[in-house]
């Protein structure tokens, strides 16, 4: 077993006191999440693209790795003759032991204005039989479709009416126990042999254990070679369920009517149904949560309106989410609203009995006063740590990472969820949108802090877009310069943008206007050479300690390459995370650490179970 670490850290006694006045008088039990044997920070130059360093991102996209399987190639290819397929799982359920199949038969229709079938008096079916032997159950379900209606005159031809969408409840599963199951066909006969385990459940009093429980983590995940890649390392390593933290097909890279032809401000249909298709190996064996992200939205073409919020920000005029929702709906979904965007934007749900899961939007509106951030709060409140210790936050955004692409563009989002994350003692927060690995240490405002969550960003799926290579803290070499310091948006420093815009300077979802003004990098988060003070005497600004020259300290492990995570809970208390590099494979963690859950904010390590150490050894 790969490198665990040895040394004992000797912790100390963080700022978890000093920040406590920011607690207010909340008597919410705080749980802290330390690294046992924290080792420097580390960061990876690696180069898959090797020979083309001036353009990275170039020579990544010039290579034929770049490219999603052409349309046609026999890894997205699907029967269109009413045998399933695309067959995905989602769950758990928060009761533990439902869980959602869902697949698709026939093919879509595209053409001028097709007909959507009136599907609501259909009914579907699939059947469960467990492995070890047992009497088949049947589940019944109905069967939806979406209509992308193209109101662009140039597209006009190729609206898009999808195949049947089939979904499923299973319902009252037995816990750890594998099932074979098969799926309708368009006629009803149920056909497939595909298989999957479901998660353990805790029942209070019966001395059973959900540990050792395995989560895989994903993101950005696409339909190329190396997406393929992932897939099957995933496979490889066996997790009992995933976490999937957003943008999936990729579909709104095309032009509506072609599946080939990428192309700025379309979105094309087809390649959510190869995307269903590619990752089946991977769906269709373990149960997947998933969040959307901004590639899910694919607001182009369509004339619709629809509104989630009741403050400052409203969607564009047309359907957003309508692939995504109608494909992946959340855990906790009925046949009523199956299909429903506003129903499946966000979740919550318990894995094992004992780990929360609180899955955000950051594409919708989420600051005070809206309905996500009212669901959301009553979400945190509800979680009893006694029962279900472990707390998990996972939203598309990377809101902690050191890229050059989308730095900073989550300080709006922070400002209001940084310090409800830190209250209800969040153990890890899982983000994607950056194309590339990082790992933070515990941290709060931009500052190490044992009683902080550690924030994940796995982008590295292997979408078409390509890694992220470049670091806000390289020095560039024709400048002499860190890349923080020449960073410019449409031509404005960081400082300039800041005072433009508090809220963040990219993209990152709805931006409400009333933004608390967020916390920058101080320079007690850095080492290695002084921060970068941007300074605007001009406009009468203070100092902002905002770029860095090296790897500020909260930054654990970073890699730009791409691969998957895997967290095994191994106690109510000690878990151990560990990140695969696809160029690697899975004999070895590139990054490997053990995370001990504290119940007090103490400086010294808490002991491991022996039932902790027996699985670690
Ligand atoms: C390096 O990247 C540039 C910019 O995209 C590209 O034009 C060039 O062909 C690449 N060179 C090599 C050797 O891949
Ligand atoms: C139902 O459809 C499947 C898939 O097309 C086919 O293999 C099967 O023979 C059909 N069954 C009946 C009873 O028609
Ligand atoms: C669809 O069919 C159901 C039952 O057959 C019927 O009650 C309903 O009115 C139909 N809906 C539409 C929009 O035609
Ligand atoms: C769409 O189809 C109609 C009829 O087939 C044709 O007249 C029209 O030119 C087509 N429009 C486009 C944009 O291809
Ligand atoms: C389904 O596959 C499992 C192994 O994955 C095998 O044990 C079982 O016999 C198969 N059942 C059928 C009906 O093919
Ligand atoms: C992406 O996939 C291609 C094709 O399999 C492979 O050659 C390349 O090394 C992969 N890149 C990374 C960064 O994993
Ligand atoms: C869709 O879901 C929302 C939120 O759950 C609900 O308010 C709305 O009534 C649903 N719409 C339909 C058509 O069922
Ligand atoms: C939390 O769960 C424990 C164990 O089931 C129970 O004793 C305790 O009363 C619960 N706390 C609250 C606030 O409900
Ligand atoms: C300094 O502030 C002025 C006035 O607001 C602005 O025009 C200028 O772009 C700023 N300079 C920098 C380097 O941010
Ligand atoms: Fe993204």
């Amino acid at each position: 077993m790969a490198m665990l670490p040895e040394v004992i850290a000797i912790l100390a006694l963080l700022a978890c006191q000093a920040q406590s006045h920011l607690l207010q008088t909340e008597s919410v039990r705080r749980n802290l999440i330390v690294e046992v044997g924290d080792a420097a920070n580390q960061y990876s130059t690696a180069k898959p693209c090797s020979g083309n360093e001036t353009s990275f991102m170039g020579c990544f996209l010039a290579s034929s790795n770049a490219k999603d399987y052409p349309w046609g190639s026999p890894e997205i290819r699907y029967p269109a003759d009413g045998s399933p397929w695309g067959v995905h799982l989602t769950g758990p359920y928060p009761d533990g032991t439902t869980y959602l199949v869902s697949w698709l038969t026939g093919a879509p229709t595209i053409g001028r204005n097709p007909a959507q079938p009136n599907t609501s008096s259909l009914i579907t079916h699939a059947a469960v039989t467990p492995a070890q032997g047992g009497t088949e159950t049947r589940f019944a379900g109905s069967i939806i479709t979406y209509l992308r209606l193209y109101s662009d005159t140039t597209l006009a031809n190729y609206s898009y009416l999808s195949p049947y969408i089939h979904h499923v409840i299973l319902a009252n599963l037995a816990p750890s126990t594998t099932y074979n199951y098969k799926v309708s066909c368009r006629n009803g006969s149920l056909a497939g042999n595909y298989s999957f385990k479901t998660l353990p459940k805790k029942t209070a009093g019966d001395g059973s254990s959900p540990y050792p429980l395995r989560i895989g983590i994903i993101g950005d995940v696409g339909q190329t070679r190396n997406s393929t890649a992932t897939r099957d390392q995933v496979v490889s390593n066996n997790p009992q369920v995933v976490i999937h933290v957003g943008d999936n097909s990729y579909a709104d890279n095309y032009h509506a009517s072609n599946p080939d032809l990428n192309k700025a401000g379309g979105t094309n249909q087809q390649r959510w149904d190869s995307f269903n298709v590619l990752w089946e190996p991977l769906f269709s064996k373990v149960p997947v949560l998933n969040i959307p992200g901004n590639h899910e939205i694919e607001s182009t073409g369509i004339k619709s309106t629809i509104s989630l919020t009741t403050t400052s920000w409203s969607f564009p005029s047309n359907y957003p989410f309508q692939a995504y929702a109608a494909r992946f709906p959340v855990p906790g979904s009925t046949p009523a609203s199956f299909g429903n965007i506003t129903a499946n934007m966000f979740h919550s749900t318990v894995l094992g009995g004992v780990a929360t899961l609180i899955s955000i939007n950051n594409y919708i509106a989420f600051q005070p006063g809206s309905p996500q951030y009212k669901w959301a709060l009553s979400e945190f409140k509800k979680v009893n740590r006694t029962q279900t210790p472990w707390l998990f936050v996972q939203f598309h955004t990377s809101a902690y990472h050191t890229y050059t692409n989308h730095y900073k563009s989550m300080e709006c989002f922070l400002s209001i969820w940084e310090p409800i994350f830190y209250q209800y003692g969040v153990d890890l927060v899982f983000n994607g949108h950056v194309h590339a690995y990082e790992r933070t240490h515990p941290v709060y405002k931009y500052q190490k802090n044992t009683c902080g969550p550690i924030y994940v960003t796995v982008g590295d799926g292997g979408n078409l877009e390509g890694l992220y290579r470049d670091f806000v803290d390289d020095i560039s070499s024709s400048a002499g310069k860190p890349r923080c310091e020449l960073f410019t948006a449409s031509g404005l420093s960081p400082a300039a943008l800041y005072y433009q815009n508090p809220g963040g300077w990219s993209s990152s979802g709805p931006r409400p206007s009333n933004c608390p003004t967020m916390s920058f990098q101080p320079a007690t988060g850095l080492e290695g050479g002084p921060p970068l003070m941007l300074l605007n005497t001009t406009a009468g600004q203070p100092l902002l300690g905002f770029c860095q020259s090296s790897q500020p300290l909260w930054s654990a492990w970073r890699d730009p390459s791409f691969g998957h995570a895997i967290l095994d809970l191994i106690s109510d208390t000690t878990a151990r995370f560990r990140w695969y590099k696809n160029l690697v494979g899975l004999k070895v963690a590139v990054d490997d650490v053990v995370l001990e859950r504290k119940d007090a904010c103490v400086n010294r390590r808490r002991r491991q179970s022996r039932r902790a150490r027996r699985i670690l050894a």
